[in-house]
């Protein structure tokens, strides 16, 4: 199964590191002041569009969203139902919350049909896991999104592993090398406003384990981006990868503070 025609994966890109975009920025300087910021800033002469999101179609609101809200991580979901029916879906409606409490957020639309599996399985039963999706299995992550009859097994038709979870009855994948093994928080039924209709469920989940496998960490010992190849989501079909990263200090007002002010007394 392929998108085509497009030219084939590039094997040879390897993710590193950079320098910033702009290395010389000092205070206050404008966008145009660097020929990139000025060529961006020159895309303002197509003007605007405002969308009223009351008077849009919910699909046309959907895409938009989707694609303009990129790139997103990719929670791929192992659950299992109260009969121990093992299920397995991508979302990516899901990011960190907090590290303490650890906590992960799993948005989950619902359909007209009711609930996903994934959302059913995780209320009732109260656990999950969340994989990481690396490069090297994409497709078989992707296939497990299927709108597939309740007999069709996603693990099966994915070729995926079950690997058994510590604390959690839900497996995670042994293909990932970054898994968390999750309790339900809280569920938050999200009820639209103007229907009253229940049209998603914002799964919070308590992570209680963290696997990883070793060789996708760095000395320091956390995970390297270049190593663990994320896969994150774009617009309709199309996802991301990590290419060429850079790093830029967060500033600190302890350090910068002085030079601020400085600049500061300058514009008055
Ligand atoms: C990359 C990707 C990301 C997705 N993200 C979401 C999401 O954030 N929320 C959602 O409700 N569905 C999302 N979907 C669709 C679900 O994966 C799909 O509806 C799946 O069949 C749900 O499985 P389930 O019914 O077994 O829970 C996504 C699909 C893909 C391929």
């Amino acid at each position: 199964m392929s998108a085509a025609p497009l030219p084939p994966f590039n094997r040879e890109a390897k993710a590193k590191l950079t320098e910033n975009p702009n290395p010389t920025f000092k205070y206050g300087q404008k966008v145009e002041a660097t020929e990139d910021g000025e060529r961006w800033s020159e895309g303002e002469k197509a003007g605007w569009t405002v969308i009223d999101t009351s008077k849009e179609e919910a699909r046309k609101i959907y895409t938009l969203m989707i694609s303009g809200i990129v790139p997103r991580p990719i929670a791929f979901v192992s659950s299992l139902s109260e009969d121990g029916t093992a299920n397995l879906a991508p979302f990516s409606w899901f990011n960190q919350v907090t590290h303490s409490p650890p906590l992960i957020s799993v948005s989950i639309s619902q359909p007209t049909s009711g609930l996903k599996d994934t959302a059913h399985n995780i209320k009732t039963t109260k656990q999950f896991t969340v994989n990481i999706i690396s490069e090297p299995f994409i497709e078989n992550a992707n296939i497990t999104s299927l709108d597939s009859p309740a007999n069709v097994s996603e693990w099966e038709i994915s070729g995926l592993t079950k690997e058994p979870s510590i604390h959690v009855k839900a497996p995670r994948v042994k293909e990932s090398a970054f898994s968390m093994e999750c309790e339900l928080f809280q569920a938050v039924d999200i009820t639209h406003p103007d229907t009253g209709k229940q049209t998603g469920t914002l799964i919070l989940g308590l992570v209680k384990y963290i696997h990883l496998r070793n060789d996708v960490l760095n000395e320091r010992g956390t995970v390297d981006f270049a190593k663990l190849k994320p896969i994150g989501r774009l617009g309709d079909i199309s996802y991301a990868r990590v290419g060429d990263a850079f790093r830029l200090p967060r500033p600190e007002w302890a350090v910068e503070g002085e030079k601020i002010k400085e600049f500061l007394k300058t514009t008055q």
